[in-house]
């Protein structure tokens, strides 16, 4: 691998922090600077804040020789070719990000600036952003010449963000002078020419040495709002999904066959047409709210994505109330709820739909027994353990004597769950499942009452969900009556039920 460059990270969070291991991974000298001490003491001691495949194995790889951690922004910025901002940009009371961390750093970033550097947005940021950034380094006295703000924004996932950091579909690259490309490209040299993928060590994935990731290079402002309308483009995705989940559910139709069905066709492709219970995690509600913002702010309207955000709150609503149904009420029953975390393969729990659907279960009065591979410790300082919150360390002994085992995110071990062991354990056999684990024949044979999204209820078990200005709430243990499809079937159109758990990783 080429040229080392000398990179400079501001936030050691999620991207922050993947970012530096991999910068690292693909040759380059990082420091990474952050202002809570703690963090930078337990980063340098070996310490990783956050569960994230590779992660730990990078950091180890190159912590002695090519990854620094610091909390002194301005000596260690002054050797950086490269400043890269990934600090947080949260969510303010407007709906818009709040970009005071981006101001602040931006302003200490100038008075380091001793000779050209670029500056690159990492974190998810509105269009013109970088105009802000470029003006705040101006008003502190930085010449133009001595600078460029680029952007560089991260399609990373959390639980597999650092496969997606160095074998990513596409690198994008917003930048107004070649100087500014120039540097970037250098950065990503290794990865644009295969190079990484002829490494020994280097982290498998799908990219290979003859398929390297492509190169989109854009304005600034092209390249933020690439960011945010990917993911407002994906949430959007998420809850089309779940709404025609719902229709299946009415019809009696399997919304997993229908989302393959779709995904087939090329142009709207096979990815997020999971139906479940909502997204959530600390990206998709916060930049789609901020899109929002946005294209008001330009006069625009965009109420797809109010929509958006009302499908996504009213499916985890319908969830709850399909295991009230299944349990008739909620007050002294026990349940056990699989998955804490937003999704499976991370500890992290902010604006978890599973968090979410517990603290509802809490409140009328269920006594939960929870068990989440990596998220209980973050989800007992939001919701500490009591008589009627414990967290257990396996499912099995969350399913002890439960009335009902809910699956509320979709780490591969509760797709793999013993079913007659848990069966044995349980009080009454009711499974419902917010993440479609399971084909519904599995369960059902075994003898359990399986409940998921979008599919026949297995067991003659419908499911009753609140319809707004209408009273009808079906029984829980009413059989189905058949519902006759509407339109012939078309001839000549072959169907296969499939018995996949999973359609696609995380
Ligand atoms: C997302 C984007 O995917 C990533 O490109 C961006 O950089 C950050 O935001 P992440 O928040 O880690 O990544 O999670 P992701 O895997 O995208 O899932 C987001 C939410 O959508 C989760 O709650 C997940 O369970 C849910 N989801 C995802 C579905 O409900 N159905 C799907 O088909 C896919």
């Amino acid at each position: 691998m080429k040229d080392q460059i000398q990179i400079y990270i501001v936030g050691s969070g999620y991207v922050g922090l993947v970012a530096a291991a991999c910068f690292a991974e693909i040759g380059h000298r990082v420091v990474c600077v952050d202002n809570d001490e703690a963090k930078v003491q337990m980063l340098r001691e070996g310490g990783v804040p956050i569960h994230e495949e590779y992660l730990p194995e990078l950091l180890n790889r190159h912590r002695a020789n090519r990854v620094e951690f610091t909390s002194d922004l301005k000596s260690a910025a002054r050797a950086a070719q490269a400043i890269f901002i990934a600090v947080g940009t949260p969510q303010s009371e407007t709906g818009s990000a709040d970009l005071s961390y981006v101001d602040a750093v931006a302003s200490e970033i100038a008075r380091s600036i001793g000779d050209y550097k670029v500056i690159v947005e990492k974190s998810t940021v509105p269009v013109y952003t970088n105009e802000w950034i470029r003006k705040v380094v101006e008003r502190n006295g930085v010449p133009q010449d001595l600078f460029d703000v680029a952007s560089n924004p991260e399609f990373l996932r959390e639980g597999t963000a650092v496969v997606d950091f160095l074998h990513p579909d596409r690198i994008v690259l917003g930048a107004q002078t070649e100087r500014a490309a120039a540097v970037l490209r250098a950065i990503y040299e290794p990865l644009t020419s295969g190079a990484y993928y002829r490494v020994d060590h280097a982290v498998p994935g799908p990219r290979t040495s003859d398929d390297p990731p492509p190169v989109l290079l854009t304005t600034t402002k092209a390249a933020e709002i690439i960011k945010h309308a990917s993911n407002a483009f994906l949430a959007t995705k998420i809850s089309f999904i779940n709404v025609v989940a719902n229709i299946c559910e009415e019809v009696g139709a399997d919304v997993q066959d229908v989302a393959r069905g779709m995904g087939l066709d090329s142009r709207i492709g096979p990815k997020f047409l999971r139906a479940g219970i909502g997204y959530g995690g600390s990206c998709f509600p916060k930049d789609v709210a901020a899109f929002r913002h946005v294209a008001e702010q330009m006069n625009v309207d965009f109420g797809l994505l109010e929509e958006v955000e009302k499908i996504n709150a009213e499916q985890k609503r319908r969830f709850f109330q399909k295991v009230r149904s299944a349990l008739w009420t909620f007050r002294g029953k026990k349940i056990a709820a699989l998955g804490l975390a937003f999704k499976g393969g991370t500890d992290d729990i902010r604006e978890s739909p599973a968090l979410e659907i517990v603290e509802m279960m809490l409140r009328e009065g269920a006594l939960v027994r929870a068990y989440d591979p990596a998220a209980a410790a973050r989800a007992s300082e939001m919701i500490p353990a009591g008589p009627q919150m414990r967290y257990m360390d396996d499912p099995y002994e969350a399913a002890r004597d439960a009335d009902a085992v809910v699956i509320l995110n979709d780490w591969q071990e509760f797709a793999e769950l013993d079913l007659p062991r848990l069966k044995k354990t349980m009080h009454f056999p009711i499974i419902v499942d917010g993440r479609n684990l399971y084909a519904p024949q599995v369960p059902l044979e075994l003898g359990f009452t399986y409940i998921s999204i979008g599919r026949p209820a297995a067991h003659g078990l419908t499911v009753s969900v609140e319809r707004a200005g209408s009273d009808l709430r079906r029984p829980a243990m009413q059989a189905r009556a058949f519902v006759p499809p509407r339109i012939a079937p078309l001839v000549g159109c072959e169907t296969q039920t499939g018995t996949l758990a999973r359609s696609e990783g995380a």
